[in-house]
């Protein structure tokens, strides 16, 4: 039988937010609801400290805050081979990085798209910033089954992280092209939306910009938020034609309306300046807690003890299935394992 694996995961530096829902944890959750791969889910706590290094409160306090939204979306680890991993509690997975280490090249990592654009807003990069590409190689390649079999490893993830993704599989290729066929390499999958407006029209919901709506935010958070956002500048009166184009307002009814034709009619009447932004608005904070209303009520049945122990079931488990991977990896490149 085919080992078939999902590996991904979202490095924890705070709440959870519409953004992360759309550009991830929707396809996360399809893919897990699918029952067709074991479901390795990661809490890039490691990762975080590539940029947050200094405030371990956050760093404590984000772990469980992303398990319960995780759980709140219907992550579920009570399903059979499903996990949520602290990728700090892996020690197998930090020696397969630095094994890996030696066969990535540092102008490699400086050419790859995604590390040249963080580094423009990076003072000055740790050690620990610029070799975090491949220590996601690590992530993902601790929990290759043998290559073969039709085994497979996929990763769904945001559009950003594909040259990351690209890199995994050059690098496990490389591997295998040196010391034999040890590692399956990775097949990304790039969820539909891969990155969210904020409510301010930036280009990306971040907490740091403060225009982001949580998966934890109220109602009357959710409403609030709404009500104030940005949406076409040029317009003044309910009754000037508006623009629907890239107007935040219209991508989120595109993105969690359940009714198409409704958000038809709603650009029809935008355009012709026959419908104001407040109502609008109003209706779109309708369509937000809708979507919300069901994630929150499953958020009441967790808490931070349960999520703890989530966290300790699935590193335990995965640590088994790294110890092996290490094995095979450090026995093929003449190490004593
Ligand atoms: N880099 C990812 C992010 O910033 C998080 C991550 C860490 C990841 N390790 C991973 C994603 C392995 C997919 C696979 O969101």
């Amino acid at each position: 039988m085919a080992v078939k694996r999902v590996l991904t995961g979202m490095r924890t530096t705070g709440q959870l937010h519409l953004g992360h829902y759309v550009g991830a944890l929707k396809l996360w959750k399809e893919i897990q609801d699918r029952r067709e791969y074991e479901c390795f889910f990661l809490l890039a706590d490691v990762q975080a400290l590539t940029t947050h290094a200094d405030n371990p409160s956050l760093i404590k306090e984000s772990i469980t805050d992303v398990v319960l939204d995780w759980l709140s979306v219907g992550l579920d680890p009570d399903l059979e081979k499903v996990y949520f991993v602290l990728q700090s509690g892996i020690p197998a997975r930090f020696e397969l990085s630095q094994y890996l280490m030696m066969l990535a090249t540092y102008m490699e990592v400086r050419r790859n798209p995604t590390v040249k654009a963080e580094l423009k807003t990076i003072r000055s990069p740790s050690m620990g910033f610029m070799t975090y590409p491949v220590d996601q190689v690590a992530d993902i390649e601790m929990i290759s089954p043998e290559p073969g079999n039709r085994n497979e490893i996929l990763v769904p993830v945001g559009e950003d992280q594909a040259p990351h993704l690209e890199y995994a599989r050059r690098l496990t290729r490389r591997f295998n092209e040196t010391y034999g066929k040890v590692l399956v390499p990775c097949r990304a999958e790039i969820g539909e939306i891969g990155r969210l407006v904020g409510t301010d029209g930036s280009d990306k919901m971040s907490k740091s910009k403060g225009n982001a709506i949580y998966l934890a935010d109220s109602t009357n958070d959710v409403t609030q938020k709404i009500m104030k956002m940005y949406t076409d500048p040029k317009r003044i009166r309910a009754t000037d034609p508006g623009t629907v184009e890239d107007n935040p307002l219209f991508i989120y009814f595109d993105a969690f309306a359940q009714n198409e034709a409704e958000v038809e009619e709603y650009k029809r009447q935008y355009r012709a300046g026959k419908v104001g932004d407040v109502v609008l608005k109003k209706r779109l904070a309708v369509v937000i807690n809708e979507m919300l209303d069901p994630i929150r009520e499953r958020r009441k049945k967790f808490n931070k003890e349960l999520a703890v122990e989530v966290i300790r079931y699935g590193t335990r488990a995965t640590n088994v299935v790294a110890d092996e991977t290490l094995d095979r990896v450090k026995s093929a490149m003449g190490l004593f394992s």
